[in-house]
C-alpha cells in the first residue's frame, strides 16, 4: 500500500549542499529525497537503540579457532544468551581463521552486553556490530 508523500523545503548552506550532493552521488543515490529519507530512518533507529527498545542486528567475529578453548568459550557465551541469538553462520576463512556472523534480536542493552562478552574473549581478532530495526516503527 502506497503511503502519501509529503513535500517540504529545506534551507541549507551552499557549501554543505555541494558536499552532500557529492556524498550521495558517491553512495549511489539518484536523488536527494531518498538520501534524506535514509538519514531520517537512521536517526530513528539510533533513537530506538538509545531508548533501549527491541532492535535487531548482526555481530561479526573473526578469530583463530586454534586458540585454546576459545571456540568453547564463544559457544558458552552464545548459549547463555540464547534468547537473543536468532541464528549463526560460521565460515572457515582459511586453515586458521573463522568468521562468524550472529543475527541477534532483543533489548539494545542486552545485545550490547552479549557483544561485549564476545569481543572481550581472548583470541578474538576483530568484531563488529551492525544495528538495524525490527521495522515495526518505520
Ligand atoms: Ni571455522
Amino acid at each position: 500500500m502506497g503511503e502519501i508523500l509529503k513535500r517540504f523545503g529545506i534551507s541549507i548552506g551552499e557549501k554543505l549542499l555541494k558536499r552532500f550532493d557529492r556524498l550521495i552521488k558517491e553512495q549511489g543515490y539518484s536523488n536527494r529525497s531518498e538520501a534524506i529519507r535514509d538519514l531520517i530512518r537512521e536517526s530513528l533507529v539510533k533513537r530506538e537503540w538509545i531508548k533501549g527498545g527491541e532492535v535487531v542486528g548482526a555481530i561479526t567475529m573473526m578469530y583463530d579457532h586454534h586458540k585454546r578453548e576459545l571456540v568453547d568459550r564463544l559457544l558458552d557465551v552464545q548459549h547463555s544468551h540464547h534468547n537473543l541469538v536468532i541464528s549463526t553462520q560460521h565460515i572457515h576463512l582459511d586453515r586458521d581463521n573463522c568468521l562468524e556472523i550472529i543475527a541477534v534480536r532483543g533489548k539494545s542493552k542486552d545485545i550490547e552486553k552479549l557483544y561485549h562478552s564476545l569481543r572481550s574473549q581472548k583470541g578474538v581478532k576483530h568484531t563488529s556490530f551492525t544495528l538495524t530495526t525490527t521495522g515495526r516503527n518505520l
